[in-house]
Order: C-alpha cells, then structure tokens, then sequence
C-alpha cells in the first residue's frame, strides 16, 4: 500500500517554493515564464546559464553531424589550444568554433575545388578557418589580412596548430598594408563575420579589391544590427552596443528572431556584399545555427 502522506517534498524543492515561489511570483501570469519561476520548472535561467546553453546547442549540433562532417573536424588537429567550451561526442571533443568552421567549408567546397588555390582571408580572427581549411583541401596559399592585434593571434595561433609545411603557405598582411597585395590575384575571398564590424566605406575598399583581383567571394555575416531589450544587461555597457550599432554596410536594427524578417532583409546582404555588377550568386542561405546569419558566394561572371 501506498502511503500518500510520504509524498513529502525534497529540501531543493523546499527551498524552491520558498524562495522563488512567493504568492506574489506565482500569481504574476504576465511574466512568469521569463523569471525565476519558471526557471526552476521548464527552462534554466539564461541569464546565469550561457555556457550551459552553449554546450547544449553543441551537443544538438553534433546530433546532426554526418559522417562526411565528422571526418572533416577530425582532420582538424590541436583545436582544444585555447581552452574552447567543449563537448564530448562520440568520444570527439567538439566546440562552435570549429563547428561553424565545418559548416562555412561546405558551403565553399561544394561550390569550388579548393586544391591548389590561392585564398584571402579579410578578418581571420586568431584563424580558425584557415586552420580548418589547411587541414582539409591542397590550398596553394593563404593570405590573411587583419588588424595588428589579432594578427599577432593568428600568427602565434596557426604557428602551434599547423604543421611547418601547412604554416609556410600563410602570409599575414596588417590592414594598413593592404595595398602591398595590389599586383597579388586571388581564386578565393573570404570574410566572416567581419565586414559587419568594419567602417562602411572601409568595406567598399575591400569589395573594390575582390572585383577587380579575385575570383570568387564567400561572406559569411549578420544581415542587421539588433536590440533586443532582453539583451540591455549587455556586460560591456551602452557604448559597445552604440559602437557595434553604427559599424558595417547592414545598419537596419531589426528582429533577428523573426526568421521572416531575416529572410527579407537578406535580399539587402546579397547586394550589399556583390562586388560588381558583374559577379553572380553561386549559392546563398541562411547560415546555421545563428537566427541572423547568412552565407553567399559571388563569381565573377569574367573569368
Ligand atoms: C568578429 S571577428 C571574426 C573573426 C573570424 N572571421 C571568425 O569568424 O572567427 C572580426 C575580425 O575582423 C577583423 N577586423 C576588424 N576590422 C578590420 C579591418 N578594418 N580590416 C581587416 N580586419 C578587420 C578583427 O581584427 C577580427 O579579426
């Protein structure tokens, strides 16, 4: 037999029903589901569980990851230096870095052969693209054009995780001495993630270079600026919102959780990021697992 008066609650749900469950937060219908409330029923509190979140959206990429996607990652060696939010999955430890890394090479090679190209990277962060690149296709050679400090990153970065015969195809050029590459050609342009933090017409700058010395272009970058209010307890202040509201061409502030809105204003991204009146899109889509992310690759119809 049962005995129903044994159903006591545990000292964590005591604690619980005393603590966030007051009268006054359980009544408040309006707005239970964004606050402590609900945390302790259906969804963890965002606000203290990011790096949770993080992994679980990893974790639920991974699910996803074909064989094909599998082998690419694992031709990737070293990517634990630095210390990256990680999941173990299927014995693989995997992080969004090299994740996105995976899934920005397939749109690009299923679109281009990749052996023996010269490629321009414009903004390579500390450069996981181009290891995941390197370690993936023959690529001839492998400019990166950035700030001075992230420079530094690659190049300290790409030194310990390529091997001295991968390392020898780099070339670092600092953005202040772009102009040294203006007798170089290049198959492949990319940016990611980039053009939407630089100044707009530091951007027609780099755009003009593509058309007139490269090939093709890939542009991997949001389609808008937001501001979502449940975002205002931003860490770095109103200033770096306000700095990151008025960089790139795409300075429409729209909702990036309306996959509508995105899809609309990504007609905006396709021809702000066309180099010439002369390039087509080879393939454009919107670019997982970001809401506001889209992905195209340009040709230049001349060659
Ligand atoms: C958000 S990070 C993206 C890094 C990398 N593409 C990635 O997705 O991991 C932006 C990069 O653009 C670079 N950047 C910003 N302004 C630039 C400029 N005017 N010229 C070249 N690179 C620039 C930064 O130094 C940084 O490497």
């Amino acid at each position: 037999m049962n005995d129903w008066s044994k159903t006591s609650q545990s000292g964590q749900w005591e604690r619980i029903n005393t603590v966030h469950f007051t009268d006054e937060a359980i009544r408040d219908l309006q707005c239970f589901k964004s606050n402590a409330v609900n945390h302790k029923l259906a969804v963890w509190d965002p606000r203290t569980n990011g790096i949770r979140y993080l992994k679980e959206l990893v974790h639920n990429l991974c699910t996803y990851l074909s064989s094909e996607e599998w082998a690419l990652l694992n031709n990737i060696e070293g990517r634990d230096l630095g210390n990256p939010y990680c999941v173990t999955f299927n014995g693989c430890k995997v992080c969004m870095d090299y994740l996105q890394a995976i899934f920005e090479m397939q749109f690009i090679s299923r679109n281009l052969s990749l052996d023996a190209a010269h490629v321009l990277e414009i903004g390579a962060g500390y450069g996981r693209t181009c290891h995941a690149l390197l370690s993936n296709h023959q690529i001839a050679s492998y400019s990166i054009v950035d700030l001075g400090k992230a420079l530094q990153l690659s190049r300290c970065y790409l030194s310990s995780v390529l091997n001295p015969e991968l390392f020898k195809k780099l070339r670092f050029i600092a953005a202040e001495d772009f102009e040294s590459l203006h007798h170089s050609r290049f198959f492949l342009a990319i940016n990611i993630d980039s053009f939407s933090e630089m100044p707009e017409q530091t951007v027609h700058t780099y755009l003009s270079f593509v058309r007139e010395r490269c090939d093709n272009l890939y542009v991997k970058n949001p389609v808008g600026k937001y501001s979502d209010p449940n975002f205002h307890t931003h860490c770095e202040g109103d200033e770096s919102v306000r700095l990151a509201l008025t960089s790139g061409m795409l300075r429409d502030v729209i909702d990036i959780y309306d996959n509508g809105v995105v899809a609309e204003q990504k007609k905006r991204f396709i021809d702000a990021y066309r180099p010439g009146k002369n390039w087509h899109v080879v393939e454009e889509s919107w670019a997982r697992p970001w809401s506001f992310y889209w992905q195209a690759l340009y040709r230049n119809k001349g060659i």
